[in-house]
């Protein structure tokens, strides 16, 4: 949606992938100061958001949401105005049915309200997931419409992220309706699942834009489950899928290697890129994908991918990604930072470890 906002891909943190519901305010407070001190606000990552489980388990009389009396004594509002203070934006979690995923207080029969709650709180970015929607026969195609109006009458830019897991083909009306759409259920720390996650974006790019991007879910960089290659492959694909980038793993003790690969400036700038159209996959076959964006300045970004457990050799032409020229006169590798001069027709035989990636931008 044309709101303001996430005109580029968001770039966050959020609690859940590492946190689930083991969250508080303390947290809350040292994953912003870290986001700071880490640098991981310098190259993008604007955005802290909390997930589910941050609310007290009934409204107030008043039938207003409430933070947990415990975990956030000190109520939303404070974190909010903590995270601007630093520079930082803040955004939380909701849901459209009766209850949250899980079981805190949903945002049915309270759309309005509650916008305006997150609205004087001072939100920045609100997710609004799709648990107990069935009893009321909810269809996201007219709820959450309900809820951007609700949000746009406060006044406030809020980015507003549409969870519905891609049930009823939300590439189609995401655009209309938040600036971003789940296109999956949910992710997991496991190869195959995040394999599985970024697929389902698989020809989608054409829905999304300024605005409104396909969300292929959190990553799971830096939460121990995946090897180096795999957590490469991952954010070169989040990337050139123009994907939002939510880190979700501990800040507090996040490895040096994921760290710099979420920090990798030469491939956030092909996520962040402004007026293209998001990358896809042009080539899936024997285990290898092939997929690139054209970017704003003509040049093009490529990912070759080995999704095989296997090393095996890929190729590229340059016919293959569209370029105009049959001699690139400079070839960017952004895993390694280094650059080939003159490169004639294409990339061949590239070696490939398991799982691995090479990431590239290609000038005419
Ligand atoms: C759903 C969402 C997840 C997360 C959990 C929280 O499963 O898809 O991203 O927000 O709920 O309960």
């Amino acid at each position: 949606i044309n709101n303001g906002v996430a005109v580029t891909p968001p770039m966050a943190f959020n609690t859940w992938n590492h946190f689930g519901c083991n969250i508080d305010e303390d947290l809350a407070i040292s994953t912003m100061n870290k986001m700071i001190s880490l640098g991981l606000s310098d190259v993008g990552y604007k955005y802290f958001n909390l997930d589910d489980c941050w609310m007290a388990k009934e409204r107030t009389t008043n039938g207003d949401l409430t933070s947990d009396p415990t975990r956030f004594s000190k109520g939303i509002k404070y974190l909010a105005d903590y995270a601007h203070t630093k520079g930082l934006k803040f955004g939380a979690y909701e849901c459209m049915g009766t209850k949250t995923c899980q079981g805190y207080p949903g945002s049915f029969n309270h759309y309005s309200q509650d916008a305006q709650t997150f609205a004087d709180w001072g939100l920045d970015y609100i997710k609004m997931d799709w648990c107990y929607t069935k009893q009321n026969n909810l269809d996201p195609r007219v709820v959450y419409p309900i809820f951007r109006d609700a949000l746009n009458k406060t006044g406030r830019e809020i980015v507003f992220s549409i969870c519905e897991w891609g049930v009823d083909n939300p590439y189609l009306w995401g655009k209309q309706t938040g600036n971003s759409w789940r296109t999956s259920g949910d992710i997991s720390c496991k190869w195959d699942r995040m394999q599985y996650c970024i697929e389902q974006v698989i020809g989608r790019s054409k829905y999304a834009g300024e605005g409104g991007w396909n969300d292929p879910d959190m990553l799971e960089i830096g939460n121990g489950c995946l090897t180096y290659n795999e957590e490469t492959s991952h954010f070169a694909l989040w990337a050139i899928a123009a994907a939002p980038l939510l880190i979700g793993c501990d800040l507090n003790s996040i490895p040096d290697s994921s760290l710099e690969i979420l920090k990798n400036t030469e491939i956030i700038a092909v996520n962040q890129d402004i007026g293209s159209v998001p990358g896809d996959c042009i080539y899936k076959k024997d285990e290898k994908q092939i997929w690139k964006r054209k970017l704003s300045d003509g040049s093009v970004a490529v990912v070759m991918w080995n999704t095989n457990i296997e090393s095996q050799d890929l190729e590229v032409t340059w016919e293959q990604i569209g370029l105009s020229c049959q001699t690139a006169t400079k070839v960017r590798d952004l895993v390694e930072h280094t650059t080939y001069n003159n490169v004639d027709n294409g990339w061949k035989e590239i070696s490939l470890d398991s799982h691995a990636v090479k990431m590239f931008r290609v000038y005419c």
